[in-house]
């Protein structure tokens, strides 16, 4: 791993981030992707619209040369205002994603260790995220220690619980 690096965002990133949310969206296997215009769609847009409020946490992989690979990013909702793997208004949303030609090299699961050391240092007690059943992400978040806490729509609801340490 000594090819890439993790990063706090910076402001310039916020391109970055919507791009990474493009590329989150899970598309079965043999399907073609959306327009990026799904972006746009109200339940997609609130991931990242007005980025830079309250509780929101962004941090980037990059390769040597400071170029953005990854991203991954936390988001508190409420009741109001909730999205795909809500949980409560105190548990952040998770996000993620890799550009595809960086995928497999071990940069996600940089990200989420360091997204999971985070959430715990700022006391948060658990993190939550939606994921497709058939999306081999589901298989990180396992072993980072989310597990499955109920079914919306066609996705699984996931949540860890952090421990104190
Ligand atoms: C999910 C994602 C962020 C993981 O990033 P990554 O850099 O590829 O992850 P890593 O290389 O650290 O792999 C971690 C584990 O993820 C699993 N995994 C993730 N993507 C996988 C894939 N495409 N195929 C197989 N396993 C995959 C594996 O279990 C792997 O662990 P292992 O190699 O020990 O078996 C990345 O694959 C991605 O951007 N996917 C598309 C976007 C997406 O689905 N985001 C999540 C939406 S819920």
């Amino acid at each position: 791993m000594a090819d890439y690096k993790i990063r706090s965002e910076k402001e310039q990133d916020i391109d970055f981030l919507w791009e990474m949310l493009y590329q989150a969206i899970y598309v079965p296997e043999g399907e073609a992707r959306p327009s990026r215009e799904i972006l746009n769609q109200p339940n997609i847009l609130k991931y990242l619209c007005n980025w830079g409020r309250q509780g929101d946490i962004a941090y980037i992989a990059t390769d040597l040369s400071d170029n953005p690979v990854g991203a991954i990013w936390t988001r508190l909702f409420d009741e109001a205002n909730k999205t795909y793997g809500y949980i409560d208004k105190n548990t952040p949303v998770l996000s993620m994603a890799v550009l595809p030609k960086h995928r497999g090299q071990g940069i996600g699961t940089l990200l989420l260790n360091e997204m999971i050391r985070k959430a715990k240092d700022s006391g948060f007690i658990s993190l939550s995220l939606s994921v497709d059943p058939n999306n081999p992400a589901l298989r990180l978040y396992e072993k980072c220690g989310f597990v499955k806490v109920g079914i919306d729509g066609t996705s699984w609801d996931m949540m860890a619980t952090l421990d104190k340490k």
